[in-house]
């Protein structure tokens, strides 16, 4: 049974496709099997594994809206990690399920079926806190938060921190903040290290937040510009260097605990595919 992590954010542009993308690879890296879910219209997840979002008839917008199997739009990618695409037609799914019962667990319907083929499912989720967002937080075992170490980074968080504690209360009792993952630092700048300090000062120990921060780098950039992950572009830079250290905690300790019991069972003749 595979751990599934939301990488959520309400906040755009502090780090979620990147950790996505870069956390899978290295967890690839470490034979473990992977899983991404591109769960943003904007499918940059999607972009950033070589393909052309528009290019796809179908993609986890019509297995969402059950009306193709997951199997048909599952990607290989040469990352090693397999891929749900999304394109824009994604962006309308929160207006098309709004009257669908059990509209916050078609995502957890759609991946009850392919868990078992899989050590972690990483779903790169969209920057907003709609039903995209619940429903990835409903089958999350754990989400990862990433906060960039500059001015307002924690604006947002709030909302987030809100909304999964009121799904831990009402919907996936499991669910788990697994930590803060602090990005985008800039060692150079007192101002990142206030920043990581405030970080730490305003969450912890409630929220856990990462040792392994992700330094600040224009190969990030220029990573995803060449179609490749940090880990082959820049192997040795420090960023790329906490992601595989991340991906070590991760697997470790997935490897400690063995075979997991479903914190979300999901019934599947309860998934409602009629929509
Ligand atoms: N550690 C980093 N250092 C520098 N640039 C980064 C870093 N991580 C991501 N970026 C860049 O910041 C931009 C936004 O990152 P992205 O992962 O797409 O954010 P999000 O998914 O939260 O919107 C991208 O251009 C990406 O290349
Ligand atoms: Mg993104």
């Amino acid at each position: 049974m595979g751990k599934i992590v939301a990488i959520g954010n309400q906040k755009g542009g502090v780090g979620k496709t990147t950790t996505t993308f870069n956390l899978g690879a290295a967890l690839a890296e470490l034979d473990q099997k992977v899983l991404w879910v591109d769960l943003d219209p904007q499918a940059s997840l999607t972009i950033y594994c070589g393909f052309d979002p528009d290019t796809f008839n179908k993609t986890i917008y019509n297995v969402l809206k059950g009306n193709s199997s997951i199997d048909h739009i599952c990607q290989p990618t040469t990352f090693g990690p397999d891929l749900l695409p999304a394109n824009l037609d994604l962006a309308i799914i929160e207006m098309e399920l709004f009257n669908t019962i059990a509209r916050e667990r078609q995502l957890a319907c759609v991946l009850s079926s392919v868990r078992d083929d899989y050590d972690f499912i990483l779903i790169d989720c969209q920057p907003s806190l709609g039903l995209l967002m619940l429903n990835a937080l409903t089958v999350s075992d754990e989400v990862i938060i990433p906060i960039s170490c500059e001015y307002l980074a924690m604006r947002g968080v709030a909302g987030l921190l809100k909304m999964i504690d009121k799904v831990k209360l009402q919907l996936n009792s499991q669910l788990k903040i697994r930590g803060i993952l602090p990005t985008m630092f800039d060692r150079r700048t007192k101002h990142a290290h206030d920043t990581l300090e405030q970080i730490r000062h305003q969450f912890e120990p409630k929220v856990p937040v990462f040792n392994h921060v992700i330094y600040r780098s224009i190969r990030f950039a220029e990573s995803a510009l060449k179609g490749e992950s940090i880990l082959t572009y820049a192997k040795n830079i420090p960023g790329a260097e906490s992601y595989r250290n991340l991906a070590r905690e991760l697997s470790r300790e997935a490897n400690k605990t063995g075979k997991r019991l479903s914190p979300f069972s999901i019934d599947n003749s309860q998934c409602t595919m009629d929509n």
